[in-house]
């Protein structure tokens, strides 16, 4: 048995955390993971119309169904969050026991959420608009080998050596390079992080002493998960899941206004290790509209009231960061660009209702530059995305005739999601994706 992997064919923010949990209810599915992103990402499941919605940023959406749920090696894991989630499911009734993290995802610790915050502040105006979680950084450290894995909490002898290194770069960074003042305005991010730090100096003891109690409560959820993908492909599907979305990509997507771990197909091979021969099917996820949050070009942004409309109707606004998105119409452009990147298969259309009562409803099916066709951004070229003009087609006739024409625009639509709720879904599933889940 295979694999279906999960990819946001936008700038994230598409919904997969519904989808993921609606696919993890059907009979074949035997587990679940994120593979990729780190608390950067988020994403809000609503079991049932009577249940409150749940908001998780690291652990799977295919933990309320109590199937496994893993966190693979390929996810940045800030420990203070895994931990507050799995009390917060712990109060709300449900169990952690199948969650499963990997020994080997690098922790974000505090000095990368301080470096993430002073690096914006450095770039001014040209700043990415990150969510402020470290993830630059974290993975910056990773890629220098001076990165610290979950495993390493397990050990505080080993620990303390290797933040005694790492702090030793990290604190005259701080100082000289960015010449932190010590005062951390983000209001958020100081009751986050400001235990950590004495004036400007970093406070390694607090640091180690928490890592390793953080460390002791997390051990019994630390595995070997590449192994474990594995054994559960032997035995039914698995859903691997990607965070963000295909054009938030550091090398696909819209740089330098993207996310540093690698949210497409590739990204996902390599965060869980499994063979792409298991990845049986590919599935897209894009909104009936378009949203992006942070810097960026965004061709079909709305900055008028439809967009607020849409922003309103749609509760867009950060489930990590609670910062409202910027909104505009549906564009196949990005999305067609996920779909050849990643080899996407089919596709989930979320948030159809939020359209309900716009009219007309407008979508981008190319662009132009100077008065000249281009139809796909490949042809556009990464630097000149912020210039081009979209061309629209105009819709007034029914939501259900929309996704016709929107399907025609990308691909074949397997799933549609008109709400929150698991029954706010319709499907429409190709013999391909229906025989692998059921
Ligand atoms: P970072 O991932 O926090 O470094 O942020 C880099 C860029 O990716 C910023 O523009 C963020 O707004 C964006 N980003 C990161 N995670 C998400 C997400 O889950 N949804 C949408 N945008 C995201």
């Amino acid at each position: 048995m295979p694999a279906i992997a999960v990819i946001g064919a936008q700038w994230g923010d598409e919904g997969k955390g519904k989808i993921v949990d609606s696919l993890a209810t059907q009979p074949n599915v035997v587990a679940c993971g994120r593979f990729t992103g780190g608390d950067n990402a988020g994403h809000t499941i609503k079991p049932s119309p009577n249940e409150p919605s749940i908001a998780l940023n690291i652990i799977p959406s295919s933990i309320v169904t109590g199937k496994p749920s893993i966190v693979g090696h390929g996810v940045l894991v800030n420990p203070i969050t895994l931990y507050n989630e799995i009390e917060k499911l712990h109060g709300l009734g449900i169990s952690t026991e199948n969650l499963s993290v990997s020994l080997n995802s690098h922790v974000i610790m505090p000095y990368h959420r301080l470096e993430d915050y002073c690096l914006e502040k450095c770039k001014g105006s040209e700043s990415v608009g990150t969510t402020n979680r470290g993830i630059g950084p974290c993975a910056a450290d990773k890629a220098n080998r001076i990165g610290i894995q979950m495993w390493e909490l397990l050990n505080r002898e080993l620990l303390s050596e290797r933040l005694d290194f790492v702090i030793g770069l990290k604190q005259p960074l701080l100082e000289h390079v960015y010449h932190w003042d010590g005062i951390i305005t983000d209001e958020k991010l100081r009751t986050a992080i400001g235990g950590y730090f004495e004036g400007h100096k970093i406070k390694k003891d607090a640091i180690l002493d928490d890592c390793v109690a953080l460390g002791n409560k997390l051990k019994k959820y630390l595995k070997e998960t590449r192994e474990l993908v594995n054994k559960y492909i032997k035995a039914g599907v698995v859903i691997l899941e990607s965070a963000q979305g295909a054009l938030l990509d550091p090398d696909l997507g819209t740089w330098p206004y993207v996310t540093s771990t690698n949210p497409t197909i590739g990204g996902l091979l390599i965060g869980s290790g499994i063979s792409h021969k298991e990845i049986a099917y590919v599935l897209g996820v894009m909104k009936a509209y378009t949203t992006r949050v942070g810097g960026g070009p965004f061709p079909t942004e709305l900055k008028d009231e439809t967009g607020d409309r849409i922003r309103k109707g749609g509760n867009e606004y950060g489930t990590t960061t609670g910062r409202p998105r910027r909104c505009g119409w549906f564009d196949a452009m990005p999305v067609n660009l996920a779909i050849d990147e990643n080899g996407i298969d089919g596709l989930a259309l979320t948030k159809v209702d939020v359209l309900e009562g716009i009219e007309p409803i407008m979508f981008c099916v190319r662009y132009e530059i100077d008065g000249k066709p281009k139809n796909s951004i490949h042809s556009v070229g990464q630097n000149c995305l912020g210039m081009v003009k979209p061309v629209y087609i105009e819709h007034r006739r029914s939501l259900q005739e929309y996704k016709g024409e929107l399907e025609a625009a990308t691909a074949h639509i397997d799933i549609l999601s008109f709400g929150p709720g698991r029954e706010e879904t319709r499907y429409n599933l190709s013999d391909e994706l229906r025989n692998l889940l059921y």
